[in-house]
């Protein structure tokens, strides 16, 4: 279909496409929220499945009246409707039908689109967007969500291979120095990698999944990034070496408050982009509690925990001189028929005098809550910013993907929290509990809040994220003018 490009005075129509998963949903969301302020037309493609959660569980209306330019459309993820989606499921997404699925449907949406569509913010984990935009002459930026420390270290690993620093001896020291990956020679270790390097397999599929991803993100126009240079400045040195055009505007949603702020006071609500029902109970548990007293723990989104492991957490929360607010998502711990659910019950009955058991917290105002210090995190990035942005030291218990690399740059690099990768037991969660809560809390204390305040800056008028949201935005009307012309 011949799409109407001759409109000059209407504004930019940009699509965002994310991931159909919570964390890549939730970065994604913001920045497309942040486009909207601008006074761009926004399209954000959700799964059919993601996007009936979302209405069920938030204030869809009132996101309405706050963007009016902003739509919601859906379109398959490319599995059966029956498909669980729990566990790693999303990795069922990549096999080639359910792709070749979401490829067409992605295709349909933007030649049916009016005004048509002048940019496309793609998830850099869809680089069939890519193509899409290519045969129908549209500009893409690629938006990764995750760390650009480890999009660098996945971008490397053929690099690694041909170093002969992988694969990984099964016997040997997990402690060896990585050099072959440019501005971490220093501190990345074999442990630190994504699991998947712990496979003896090169020829590993999601390995290579993973670099073929990264690689084409290169080859969009531009590429977007939940940092700021003041967080990963070297490393987006590194990354500007393969791709000029980098825009580092994070983080997103320290960036979102500050603008919200600006236009609206402070008094507006805050929107959520939950995909479960979020237990705000837990605030007035909180509210009752000392300052700086309590240690926030979960896990993200998509980590699953063993039932073992959930006792081994939940005794060395319990033997710390510590109080906890822990996250067990529904059907996240794994056990034998309904074992899982069963131990969730047993632990909060256990607990009462101690802790706080919910199904899903509103976590970033958990984090900005007076009484907690501390978070005990699966590094995922959202986590991992959500922490910085309100100064809160760390507990790292990295799980998978971009988790490894984070929560060795959290300890090792920024200083500002504990790495227990690869354990997981009591004596070590209550040690590491109270190193953070209690014996070393004001050494970490200082380090967290030094670096939020490093990071809040960068997000006000005139700091390097909000200059470069301000850059991306000039770039994208200029982008969208030349498509207009065609
Ligand atoms: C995944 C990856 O782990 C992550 O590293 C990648 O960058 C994005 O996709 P996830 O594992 O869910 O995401 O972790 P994370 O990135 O931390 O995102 C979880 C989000 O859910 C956070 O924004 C957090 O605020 C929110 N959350 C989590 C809640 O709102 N309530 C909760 O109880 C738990």
């Amino acid at each position: 279909m011949e799409q109407d490009r001759s409109s000059q005075s209407r504004p930019p129509h940009v699509l965002v496409f994310p991931l159909p998963l919570q964390g890549h949903i939730n970065s994604m969301i913001k920045l497309a929220e942040l486009l909207a302020i601008a006074g761009f037309k926004l399209t954000f493609l959700n799964s059919h499945h993601n996007h009936e959660r979302l209405v069920k569980f938030n204030n869809i209306a009132a996101h309405s009246e706050r963007y009016p330019g902003f739509q919601f459309k859906t379109i398959t993820d490319g599995l059966p409707l029956n498909h669980p989606r729990s566990g790693s499921w999303f990795l069922d997404m990549f096999e080639d039908t359910m792709e070749l699925k979401m490829k067409e449907s992605l295709r349909e949406v933007l030649v049916n689109s009016s005004p048509p569509v002048d940019c496309i913010i793609g998830d850099g984990f869809l680089g069939f967007a890519l193509d899409v935009a290519k045969e129908l002459g549209i500009p893409i930026i690629f938006f990764r969500t995750s760390s650009p420390c480890c999009f660098w270290v996945y971008h490397s690993i053929p690099d690694i291979i041909q170093a002969g620093e992988l694969p990984i001896n099964g016997s040997e020291d997990m402690d060896r120095l990585i050099t072959t990956v440019p501005g971490m020679e220093t501190y990345l270790r074999c442990r630190d990698l994504p699991t998947f390097c712990r496979k003896l397999d090169i020829e590993d599929s999601s390995m290579k999944l993973v670099v073929k991803q990264t690689r084409k993100s290169l080859q969009a126009d531009a590429l977007i990034l939940n940092t700021a240079e003041e967080l990963d400045g070297p490393i987006l040195s590194q990354i500007r070496t393969k791709c000029p055009r980098v825009y580092a505007v994070g983080p997103l949603h320290a960036q979102l408050n500050t603008r919200l702020n600006a236009k609206h006071g402070e008094s507006y609500d805050h929107f959520s982009n939950t995909l479960w029902e979020v237990d705000k109970s837990c605030i007035f548990w909180l509210n009752k509690q000392p300052n700086r007293s309590v240690i926030y723990v979960s896990f993200g989104s998509i980590t699953s925990t063993s039932r073992e492991q959930l006792v081994e957490l939940w005794y060395g929360l319990l033997n710390s001189k510590t109080k906890f607010l822990l996250v067990v998502r529904p059907n996240s711990v794994i056990g034998k028929d309904g074992e899982g659910e069963d131990v969730v019950m047993e632990l909060m009955e256990k607990s009462k005098d101690r802790g706080y058991i919910v199904n899903w917290a509103p976590q970033e105002a958990v984090l900005n809550h007076p009484a907690i210090g501390g978070f005990f995190t699966h590094n995922g990035w959202n986590s991992t910013l959500e922490s910085i942005v309100a100064g809160v030291p760390m507990i790292c218990w990295p799980q998978f993907a971009d988790q490894h690399v984070n929560s060795r740059v959290v300890s090792e690099v920024w200083k500002i929290g504990l790495d227990m990768k690869d354990v997981c037991d009591s004596k070590i969660v209550e040690k590491m509990v109270n190193d953070v809560m209690v014996d070393r809390k004001e050494e970490f204390a200082k380090s967290a809040s030094e670096m939020a305040k490093v990071t809040n800056q960068c997000v006000n008028v005139g700091g390097s994220s909000y200059s470069n949201l301000d850059c991306l935005i000039e770039d994208i009307r200029i982008m969208s003018l030349k498509t207009h012309k065609k």
